[in-house]
């Protein structure tokens, strides 16, 4: 047992137990009966109708009528592989998750790198964040570390999710632009929005176009927790560095890509495997103390900031190597479904309010897009750990459970007694300390929305700002109300003067000169005293 979910070959080894080769064999229906031939249906005479008893007919076209999925609602577009995780050695004064712990034990992961607001067949090589997700098969269960390949996301809060992605994708009338934030709606979202110029920066920056996915850098963007054996826990932000350094496209070159190849950076990573030109990763974290939470002039919680890595360095503790394409596509990499509340003992979450949204977000999602609650079955899902619970039944249930009970408590037998304590894995949520009033409300320590976005311009060198200029020229450019290309030159001004004129000059509009109007769009766009409702003072 240990063998097998001790090795990077664990997960391969499952897998294999659901594959099957046709080559050289007899073509059967779904049901295993031989057919001598598919490429005429049984007809009432040579040029007479077809006939209802077709089964094979039936069965064929009836599956191939049933074929499609809904596409992710984001991150629709996706490339994947295998490989697995190995730890530079044990951290056990960080966290008593098993896969840190033994540097000799290879954890298997299974990675997607994906563009978020394309659909499915769209080019790779957009301005676009890119999705970076992985899931580890651990020894203790799966954990998916959910990620993106920039630091900060546009929002600070999950209940906004759903406008800025109604904002982001194609406009509801048309469903136009295709794969492109060039249009009305999403710069109209983010005038509106001051936090979001953080990761806009990024956005309008080289990094919305990775070289290779073997060349981009992830990250888990939201604070989490390391909680070690003695239940003592520490912030910490995941971080994945590629080993082949970062390198970008220039965006001429992406536009003429994504004509010319749009799977370029599918067809790059798929044929590096094959090569065995192996992409790694080396995973690190920045930590910091619980003393240490309110040291910063940002909110830990807040996840449109960083942590600098000059106030708190990256400590790398272990690397990702991914060896082994998928055999199959939709089987493997549409299927898989990841979801950042997958965590095991050792590894929490903090109040993050945009993490919080997410760990609802994901399992919601895949209800419905992988057909109703027992998506974990299937094979790419399932951790290489035996798996019992009193869960049966649903649309598709395949495990077989025996017993003739399945509820807790129980005297009958059958169904799942037993509750792991701590000392035999069971998972412990840290018990954090958390009371206050309901309120819908965001704390004052998020709402600096401009300093890291300066800081991040001005940590660029002169061409890569040149290219954030051209960037926002042509995307701006392509919006047509007025008013909202004046609101975004103010917007940028908070981040950057001379930016906002340039930005201005390209596309005919006016410069910032009004201060007041400067500081009017920096401010949020619902006063916060509307939210405020009375205040129980009870205690
Ligand atoms: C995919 C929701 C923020 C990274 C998805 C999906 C949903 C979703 C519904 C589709 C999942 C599926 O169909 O399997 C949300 C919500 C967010 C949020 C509600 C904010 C509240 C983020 C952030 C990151 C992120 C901040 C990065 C740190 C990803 C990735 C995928 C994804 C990488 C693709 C996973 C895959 O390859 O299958 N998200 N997301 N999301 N999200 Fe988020």
């Amino acid at each position: 047992e240990e063998k097998t979910t001790n090795s990077s070959t664990a997960k391969n080894e499952q897998l294999d137990q659901h594959s099957e080769n046709g080559e050289g064999q007899y073509l059967t229906t779904s049901t295993g009966v031989r057919i001598n031939h598919t490429n005429d249906s049984l007809k009432a005479g040579s040029r007479g109708p077809t006939i209802m008893e077709d089964f094979h007919f039936r069965e064929k076209m009836t599956h191939f009528d049933h074929e499609r999925i809904p596409e992710r609602v984001v991150h629709a577009r996706g490339s994947a592989a295998h490989g697995y995780f190995q730890s530079y050695g044990p951290i056990p004064e960080l966290t008593k998750a098993k896969l840190f712990n033994d540097p000799e034990k290879k954890t298997p992961v299974f990675v997607r790198i994906s563009t978020v607001v394309g659909f499915r067949g769209s080019a790779d090589t957009v301005r676009d964040v890119r999705g970076f997700a992985t899931k580890f098969y651990t020894e203790e269960g799966n954990w998916d570390l959910v990620g993106n390949n920039m630091p900060v996301f546009f929002i600070q809060d999950g209940i906004k999710f759903p406008d800025l992605v109604h904002a982001i994708k194609p406009e509801p009338h048309n469903e136009m632009p295709q794969a492109s934030a060039a249009h009305d709606n999403f710069w109209d979202f983010v005038s509106l929005m001051p936090e979001s110029m953080h990761t806009i920066m990024w956005v309008m920056s080289d990094r919305a176009f990775p070289r290779s996915y073997a060349m981009m850098e992830g990250f888990g963007v939201h604070t989490f927790r390391f909680v070690n054996a003695e239940g003592k826990s520490k912030f910490v932000k995941f971080h994945w560095k590629p080993v082949a350094g970062i390198h970008s496209l220039v965006w001429d070159e992406a536009q003429k890509i994504a004509g010319k190849d749009p799977d370029f950076n599918r067809r790059d990573l798929w044929e590096a495997i094959e090569m065995g030109n192996y992409p790694e990763f080396e995973l690190g974290v920045q930590v910091v103390d619980p003393e240490d939470e309110f040291a910063f002039d940002f909110d830990l919680l807040d996840p449109t900031k960083i942590i600098p890595e000059e106030v708190v360095p990256i400590k790398m503790i272990g690397k990702m190597t991914l060896n082994r394409n998928p055999d199959n596509f939709f089987a493997e990499t549409e299927q898989v479904a990841f979801h950042p509340g997958h965590v095991v003992p050792g590894i929490d979450f903090t109040n993050d309010p945009l993490l919080q949204g997410r760990l609802f977000s994901y399992v919601d999602t895949q209800l419905i897009r992988l057909g109703g609650p027992n998506f974990n079955e299937i094979p790419i899902n399932r951790p290489v750990v035996e798996v019992h619970n009193n869960q049966r039944d649903g649309f598709m249930r395949q495990t077989i459970n025996k017993g003739k009970t399945n509820y807790f408590p129980n005297s009958r037998g059958g169904g799942c007694p037993m509750m792991a304590p701590e000392t035999a894995g069971g998972y412990l949520h840290h018990m954090e300390k958390v009371e206050g009033h309901k309120i819908r409300e965001r704390s004052d320590s998020f709402k600096d929305y401009f300093g890291q976005a300066k800081l991040f311009y001005n940590s660029q060198t002169e061409i890569e700002k040149k290219h954030i200029m051209e960037a926002f020229h042509f995307e701006l450019g392509k919006v047509k109300d007025k008013e909202i290309r004046q609101r975004m030159v103010y917007m940028i001004a908070n981040v950057d003067k001379d930016l906002a004129v340039k930005v201005a000059n390209g596309i005919g509009i006016n410069p910032p000169t009004d201060e007041a109007k400067i500081k009017e769009v920096a401010q949020d766009h619902i006063p916060r005293e509307k939210v405020k409702s009375s205040v129980d003072t009870s205690p």
